[in-house]
């Protein structure tokens, strides 16, 4: 069999967003109510069949406390793909990701593929965040835009999906 092929995913946003929680959904369908923030960045892989391919998803979970902001460089600099994620109940949180794309684009691969994660679907009632003004962002810096929850399991696997059409698109 053949050996996969190998990406680099990074995940950036600010802290309590669901950045840890997407990852674990995806990589071991598991949730934790009660999730510890990230100290600097975690490592998890995971190998996805892809139509006719196989691909390891080498995924860099950064912290989004402020105090380790700058070692997110280190994760993105040699990236393949990047899912930035914002809490769909906090307007911040999507403020933020302005800033986390201006370091992408200013430090980056220029041929990064990014996807913006609306996550906390499940919390859908509370959104601070018009649907329309994500969507606009999302197509302004040619990146996918996905909802997913982490808790009940919405979207995640399909963003990576996704996210591997948008890398091998054929
Ligand atoms: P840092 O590591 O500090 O950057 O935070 P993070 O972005 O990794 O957030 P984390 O995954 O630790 O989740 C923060 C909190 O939100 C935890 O209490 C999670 O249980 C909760 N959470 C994560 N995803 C969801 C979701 O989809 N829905 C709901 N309701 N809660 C979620
Ligand atoms: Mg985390």
């Amino acid at each position: 069999s053949k050996a996969p092929i190998q990406v680099k995913v990074v995940l950036l946003g600010d802290s309590g967003v669901g950045k840890s929680s997407i990852v674990l959904r995806f990589v071991a369908d598991n949730f934790k109510s009660d999730a510890e923030a990230t100290i600097g960045a975690s490592y998890m892989g995971k190998i996805l069949q892809f139509n006719d391919k196989m691909i390891k998803f080498n995924i860099w979970d950064t912290a989004g406390q402020e105090r380790y902001h700058s070692l997110a460089k280190m994760y993105y600099r040699d990236a393949t793909a990047a899912i930035m994620v914002y809490d769909i109940t906090k307007k911040d949180s999507f403020d933020g990701l302005k800033r986390w794309h201006k370091e992408l684009s200013d430090f980056g691969p220029k041929d990064i593929s990014i996807v913006i994660a609306g996550n906390k679907e499940d919390l859908v009632q509370n959104e601070a965040v018009p649907q329309e003004e994500a969507l606009q962002f999302a197509k302004s810096i040619g990146a996918l835009y996905k909802k997913t929850s982490a808790k009940t399991n919405v979207g995640v696997e399909q963003m990576f999906r996704d996210l591997a059409g948008k890398m091998f698109p054929d």
